[in-house]
């Protein structure tokens, strides 16, 4: 806890995000202890946090009372709690089986459950009053993703003074999948009540645009809704990246580099490794990947013995088609290894876990050929990621067209995973790529991590949301 006790409505700059930068760790002497979890998010937003004095307020991911408020890091982190109903009928239902397959493209069959809904309603009631406790008079409240879209307009009821930017991290769908949602007016609605709306691509700010004159009857002129009451709202396309510089240091010190080698040796130096990196989600074109590896080993393609390391980090698991998709992973990699594989040699090596940093690093240092084949994507860090780890400018990147990256990073094979045959000379065509032309690919992908990582997209999202007119008269005033 912090020393000082300052007034809760103190903070000139609250970010607003379904989960923490923290985790919760049970210490052996019972006590609780919160440990950071990295991410791009959190790394962008610390040095804006600490200068201007914020909070962020999110919810641990475990079921029980409010933490509350409390400091961690340097920190100043509210805690949110949602009851184990909560959990199921706002986190694994209505966010993650309504919302996240109908924004994805209905890869899924969304689920539409009205007790769901009014789960969505209190929870997100709950972030925002929250957020209006916090803010301190005129501050910045920054709202992240689709858990929380209805957060801007109930802040904004509570809160006119406040410069409110919202960002979702994932795709917007076009408006006729959209409009299956029963609640999409409302959605649309609790949006508008921010002042800047950002997505990851422009496609995604288009279709909220579509929505906006759809959905709720408003007028837009370019980026600008007019909103009710006067007020203009603008929608505008903010790539969201990597913390660049800290993965390519990472990826350079010698223990990474020896890990890696000890990685390639393990699977018995091979002349190709190939990797898959991602949670474990159908979003992500895990069995379509693996279908055309399969496909390939049965050609011969791809030379002797190649391997492929497939991470799959564990992820929302109570949820019914994650568990149906981990089945037929597992079904699936079985069948390959069971088929291709020989003593001491399994073609897919599958790991179910998730790994710190510098494994990562390690893992994407030994791979020849990254594949990432998600049907759809809002962003993909993972090929970033991969991108900044390549210091020495090789290794090749298979890349789905369905994914934010693919508009930013040109000098990767872009492929459409549901053409198999595509996928499957793709992949052999980044397989075989020469060494000047994996360089003069992988060159060009590195100076565009470089020079756009995740603080420049926090900047400028920033900057745009101090230009935009704000507050309820917004586009008046
Ligand atoms: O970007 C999409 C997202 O849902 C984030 O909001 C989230 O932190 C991440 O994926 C992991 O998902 P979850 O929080 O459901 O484990």
């Amino acid at each position: 806890m912090s020393a000082t006790k300052r007034p809760e409505s103190d903070r000139h700059f609250v970010v607003v995000a379904n989960r923490l930068p923290v985790d919760r760790v049970e210490e052996p002497d019972g006590k609780t202890s919160w440990q950071p979890s990295p991410g791009g998010l959190v790394s962008a937003l610390e040095p804006v946090m600490r200068e201007a004095g914020g909070a962020w307020i999110g919810w641990s991911g475990d079921a029980g009372p409010a933490p509350g408020a409390f400091e961690a890091n340097g920190l100043h982190l509210v805690g949110i709690g949602l009851s184990e109903e909560e959990v199921q009928d706002f986190y694994e239902g209505f966010c993650n089986a309504t919302l996240w397959p109908l924004y994805h493209d209905v890869i899924a069959p969304p689920v539409f459950d009205r007790r769901w809904w009014d789960a969505y309603v209190r929870v997100n009631q709950r972030f925002a009053d929250a957020a209006a406790k916090q803010a301190a008079p005129g501050a910045t409240v920054w709202v992240h993703d689709y858990q929380l879209q209805l957060v801007p307009q109930m802040l904004r009821e509570q809160r006119d003074d406040v410069r409110i930017g919202f960002f979702n991290h994932i795709p917007f769908p076009g408006y006729e999948i959209f409009a299956q949602l029963p609640w999409r007016r409302q959605v649309v609605e609790g949006l508008l009540g921010a002042d800047l709306v950002g997505f990851q691509r422009r496609a995604d700010a288009s279709n909220f645009l579509r929505a906006c004159r759809r959905a709720a009857s408003l007028t837009t002129k370019g980026q600008v809704v007019h909103a009710d009451g006067g007020r203009e709202v603008t929608a505008a396309a903010f790539p969201i990246s990597i913390d660049t510089a800290t993965l390519n240091e990472i990826a350079q010190r010698p223990e990474v580099r020896e890990r890696s080698a000890e990685i390639r040796a393990a699977l018995g130096d091979p002349e190709l490794v190939l990797l898959g990196v991602d949670r474990l989600d159908y979003t992500k074109g895990i069995l379509h990947r693996l279908n055309a590896y399969g496909e390939l080993l049965d050609e011969k393609r791809l030379g002797p013995r190649p391997a492929l390391i497939q991470v799959a980090s564990p992820s929302r698991e109570r949820v019914d088609a994650y568990r149906a998709l981990r089945d037929d992973v597992e079904v699936t990699v079985g069948r390959i290894n069971g088929h291709h594989g020989e003593i001491g040699y399994p073609p897919v090596h599958y790991l179910h876990q998730s790994y710190p940093r510098e494994e990562m690093a390690a893992l994407y240092l030994a791979a020849d050929v990254m594949l990432v084949t998600p049907l759809r994507d809002g962003m993909n860090l993972v090929a970033k990621e991969y991108v900044a780890c390549r210091f020495d400018e090789s290794g090749t990147l298979v890349l789905s067209e369905f994914t934010g990256a693919a508009d930013e990073l040109a000098g990767a094979y872009l492929v459409n995973p549901h053409d198999i045959e595509g996928l499957k000379d793709t992949i052999v065509r980044a397989a075989n790529a020469s060494p000047a032309e994996a360089r003069r690919r992988m060159r060009s992908m590195r100076r565009r991590v470089r020079e756009h990582d995740v603080a420049r997209w926090a900047r400028d999202f920033l900057d745009a949301l101090e230009r935009v007119p704000a507050g309820a008269a917004g586009g008046r005033g």
